[in-house]
């Protein structure tokens, strides 16, 4: 079976519904580790319910951020991590960290990529005037909210949304959809050709 580690850094309601997935049987997998760069962040609280072992990581612990992302390969390579999933992780990993786990770390951004990159993502898409916006899981690379794209979903925005409201679909899209894609990475139904995902048949 495989081992999961799942990188947060705040509220963790990704991680609950990759937690709550695991335990309806969705997909089958160890959720071995969660790794988190903030002392202070509810995740934590939710691991220690869940029974999942927290590996706090915090920057300023750390003089250059090379330092600080060893130190996280060091735990992953002890605890045998075979997929990453991060799920609220407000870093960006390096290249040094993806060429490490090349094709096995998954991220979930709040829109439909490659519009509204950037930690901003719902409210940007909220005053731009779009009419449709999204989730996107995809395989991480060098750039920032980049990399071949595994599920789209599409979220309309009403003209009665407030940011809030929308802020609220969202969340619920992407916690559908994330245990869909990790389910696909663990049935190694993923297959990455020319910068595009082809999605084998079950
Ligand atoms: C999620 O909406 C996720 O898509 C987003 O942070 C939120 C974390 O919520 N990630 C990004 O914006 C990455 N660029 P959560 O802590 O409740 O899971």
């Amino acid at each position: 079976m495989k081992n999961i580690a799942v990188f947060a850094s705040g509220n963790g309601s990704n991680f609950q519904a990759i937690v709550d997935a695991r335990t309806r049987g969705t997909f089958k997998a160890r959720l071995k580790l969660l790794v988190c760069d903030n002392p202070d962040a509810y995740v934590l609280k939710r691991a220690v319910k869940a029974k999942i072992k927290a590996f706090i990581v915090d920057r300023r612990d750390f003089l250059s951020k090379k330092d600080f992302e060893e130190q996280i390969i060091k735990k992953l390579k002890s605890e045998k991590i075979d997929l990453i999933v991060l799920a609220g992780f407000m870093r960006i990993v390096s290249a040094h960290f993806v060429k490490q786990y090349r094709n096995k770390i998954l991220n979930i951004h709040p829109s439909l990529l490659p519009a509204f990159k950037g930690a901003h993502a719902i409210g940007d898409a909220f005053i731009s005037g779009a009419k449709v916006t999204g989730v996107t899981v995809h395989f991480v690379d060098e750039m920032m909210d980049h990399g071949p794209i595994i599920l789209q979903e599409i979220v309309k925005i009403k003209e009665t949304d407030t940011k809030e409201s929308l802020e609220a679909r969202i969340h619920a899209v992407e916690h559908a959809v994330y245990p869909k894609a990790i389910k696909l990475f663990l049935d190694n139904r993923l297959r990455i050709r020319k910068a595009k995902v082809i999605l084998r048949r079950g």
